[in-house]
């Protein structure tokens, strides 16, 4: 029980789910409001932060040897606090600013890929390898 509960893979979908009504509730705003200059960081919070966080909770869920990396956890925060500060970077240039959160933010997105790519690739696989709370 206390597996499933803490287990970054789910950990990783949730947020992917947050960060899909997130940004349907932002697409039904800009689109009632005709706001359609934020189209943009619309489609990063959905793609950058639904589609690539259950990607990666999914990678978590099917490869077992990426959950006992001791780089799972620092990934997950890095990535997902890289795509807030992106998407708080796109939101300032959709509202007409400079954006100076967009290149960091981005940066640390890129990182936090690298991490896992990283995981990955270097990850043991064999046919005795599992992780915790994995029934399979
Ligand atoms: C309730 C759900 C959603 C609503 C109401 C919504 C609404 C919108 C609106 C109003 C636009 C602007 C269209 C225009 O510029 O003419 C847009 C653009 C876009 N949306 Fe959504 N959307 C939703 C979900 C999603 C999801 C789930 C994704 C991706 C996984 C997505 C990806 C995009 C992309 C890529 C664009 C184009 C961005 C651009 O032109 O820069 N949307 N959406």
């Amino acid at each position: 029980m206390e597996d499933r509960i803490v287990r970054l893979d789910r950990i990783y979908i949730l947020a992917g789910f947050a960060w899909l009504i997130f940004g349907m509730m932002f697409g039904i705003y800009l689109g009632i409001t005709d706001q359609l200059q934020f189209a943009n960081s619309h489609a990063h919070a959905n793609l950058l932060g639904f589609v690539v966080s259950v990607l990666f909770g999914l990678l978590l869920r099917n490869w077992p040897p990426l959950l006992n990396s001791r780089l799972a956890m620092p990934q997950f925060v890095i990535y997902q606090f890289g795509v807030v500060i992106l998407v708080a970077g796109k939101f300032d240039i959709d509202s007409g600013g400079r954006g100076i959160l967009a290149p960091p933010g981005a940066m640390i997105v890129v990182l936090g890929t690298f991490i896992m790519f990283w995981m990955f690739a270097s990850a043991e696989y064999g046919p005795n390898v599992t992780a915790p709370g994995l029934s399979r």
